[in-house]
């Protein structure tokens, strides 16, 4: 074990959030955090690590891309018979992270899962790259393969079988839409005092805020 990951550590002084300055509505809270977000140029900002159970309880995480936010939740895209779209179908309760270490904030929302309209994905389908159309038709993801040339193969005979066609929507691939039912947005402070704003769903558009401590 390197004896100097004991020693990373880093004092959070940048913002601070408190009761009288946040929004009332968490959505709102979010989308101002976003925007800030995209304006400071970090990297990624719409990733965010999605965690799901399987039937057994476990947990399991991965990181996927924001691809809308309204209000009635948010949106990202996969393969729906990946792992984490067989967790979904059976558990539809679920959690998003947003990892936003240079502005020393993280934001936390747990909901619930549930597959968007398919015209919603078409539409979403089709603004994507041709690339990335055909990557999704040619990935059985979250199945194991031999070795990579099982997806250049497949790449190429998908290429040639739509020569000069649309690409239609993948039955197995679409957005999952998350109604969130808790947010949770951090802001770290100084002596790892940060601040912990704590919404919960009370029904008929009211959220319940709390602080927590750090
Ligand atoms: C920055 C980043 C963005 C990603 N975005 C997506 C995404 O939007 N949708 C997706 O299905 N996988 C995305 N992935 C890949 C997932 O993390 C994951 O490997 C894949 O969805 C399979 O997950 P599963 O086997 O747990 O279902 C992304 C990975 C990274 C690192």
């Amino acid at each position: 074990m390197r004896e100097d990951i004991a020693s990373l550590r880093n004092e959070y002084s940048k913002e601070e959030l408190d009761e009288q300055s946040i929004e009332v509505n968490p959505f709102n809270q979010f989308d101002k955090w976003f925007t800030e977000a995209v304006a400071s140029e970090i990297l990624e900002p719409n990733a965010m690590v999605v965690s799901t159970v399987s039937k057994k309880g476990v947990p399991s995480q991965r990181t996927v891309l924001l691809k809308d936010a309204d209000k009635e939740g948010y949106t990202f895209y996969t393969n729906y018979d990946s792992k984490k779209g067989q967790e979904l179908e059976h558990n539809a309760n679920i959690s998003l992270l947003f990892p936003w270490y240079e502005l020393e904030r993280q934001v936390i929302i747990t909901g619930k899962a549930q597959k968007v309209l398919k015209e919603k994905s078409v539409k979403y389908f089709h603004s994507r790259p041709r690339e990335s159309q055909l990557g999704a038709w040619a990935s059985n993801q979250s199945s194991e393969i031999t070795d990579r040339s099982v997806l250049e193969e497949k790449l190429k005979m998908l290429e040639e079988r739509f020569l000069n066609k649309e690409i239609p929507l993948p039955e197995n691939w679409g957005g999952y839409l998350v109604i969130p039912e808790t947010f949770e947005f951090w802001q770290g402070r100084k002596s790892r005092l940060h601040d912990r704003i704590f919404y919960q769903d009370e029904m008929e558009g009211t959220w319940k805020i709390s602080r927590l401590s750090p």
